[in-house]
């Protein structure tokens, strides 16, 4: 097997007393795209934020967590800051909160090159232009002197995106980049990820609520449920072949494109609250062949085909 460019094992998150991510473990490649879907509150951000060292405090993380072959647990924070935006990045949903609003979008993009490789001030300036042109930006040139709120949101992403590629990053985290956007624009976002991705090589950790999305782009594909990895495979046997009652309840509320939907399915139940977890499958309230046994002990991660696991006690190979 590859040597893993990001690898966890069993990465525990607690903020305050509160375990938002419970033993995660997941290796992801040079050049993949491992996708990471689950609904709001299970903790898809908070393990995106553990890997670039942002994690709000006052936290505690626990497990393994590498980066190149680094212990990224046991870096201090100059050396946190001199991997992030060089070796890795990140674009949110919202490209507005992580913009600076008082500063050209070309000098943003300029300043990663100005902090990270040493280029002179012109040298970035130009070759921010030039990123930008390579984010699909028409006119880069008088673009690169706008602020962020005279560009479109789907602008400004693109925008996020080109300072986030600046420095080649080896890997990109994606968290919801396209949840804010107009379905067209979204789709434009995608494609321009992927056609980055191809050609950087860069392997990239995409975050999404939406597996439809996911499946455009993963690899592989992991789902969480309240911060633990309940089904992780390859992305086509997961979605051909889903072995968890709650991932083939996120395969049901896909919206069909064919057809014109009022309301879109939900699963029902309610999001679980993290601070009460009971004993047993946290799924268990919501799962329509929950049984006692289930409530016995959390469910171990078992293969249900090569590469494939499934934390459920109902799980056959
Ligand atoms: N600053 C914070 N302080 C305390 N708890 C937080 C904080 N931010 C998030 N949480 C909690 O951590 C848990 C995981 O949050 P996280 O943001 O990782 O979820 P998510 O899967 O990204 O959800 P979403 O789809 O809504 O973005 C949630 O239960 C949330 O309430
Ligand atoms: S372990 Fe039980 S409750 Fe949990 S998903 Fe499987 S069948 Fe449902
Ligand atoms: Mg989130």
């Amino acid at each position: 097997m590859a040597e893993p460019l990001l690898l966890s094992d069993g990465l525990t998150i607690d903020l305050g007393p509160v375990r938002i991510v419970d033993g995660l473990s997941f290796r992801l490649e040079a050049g993949r795209t491992l996708g990471v879907v689950g609904e709001s509150g299970c903790g898809k951000s908070m393990t995106a934020l553990a890997a670039m060292g942002l994690v709000p405090s006052p936290s505690r993380l626990g497990g393994t967590l590498q980066f190149e072959g680094r212990d990224l647990l046991a870096m201090n924070e100059p050396e946190r800051r001199g991997l992030r935006g060089r070796r890795m990045a990140m674009i949110f949903q919202e490209p507005m909160t992580a913009l600076n609003p008082v500063v050209p979008v070309g000098v943003q993009i300029g300043e990663m090159l100005v902090v990270h490789e040493g280029f002179s001030p012109g040298a970035a300036a130009r070759r921010a232009v030039a990123l930008l042109d390579r984010v699909g930006i028409a006119a880069p040139d008088q673009r690169a002197r706008a602020y962020p709120h005279e560009l479109s949101g789907g602008m400004r992403q693109r925008v996020m995106i080109a300072m986030a590629i600046a420095c080649r990053p080896a890997l990109l985290i994606a968290d919801e980049p396209t949840t804010a956007l107009d379905v067209s624009v979204q789709a434009q976002i995608l494609d321009l990820l992927l056609e980055l991705q191809r050609d950087e090589g860069m392997a990239m950790l995409f975050i999404s609520h939406n597996l439809g999305v996911i499946s455009e782009m993963a690899d592989e594909i992991m789902v969480m449920y309240a911060g633990r990895m309940v089904e992780h495979g390859p992305a086509q046997d997961v979605l051909r072949s889903p072995g968890h009652p709650y991932t083939k309840g996120l395969i049901a509320t896909i919206p069909d494109p064919g057809r014109r939907q009022e309301v879109l399915p939900v699963i029902a139940g309610n999001v679980p609250d993290l601070r009460f977890r009971a004993p047993g499958c946290a799924f268990s309230p919501r799962c329509p062949l929950a049984a006692a046994e289930c409530s016995v002990a959390v469910p171990g991660l078992r293969a249900v085909a090569e590469g494939h696991d499934v934390a459920c006690v109902r799980a056959a190979a």
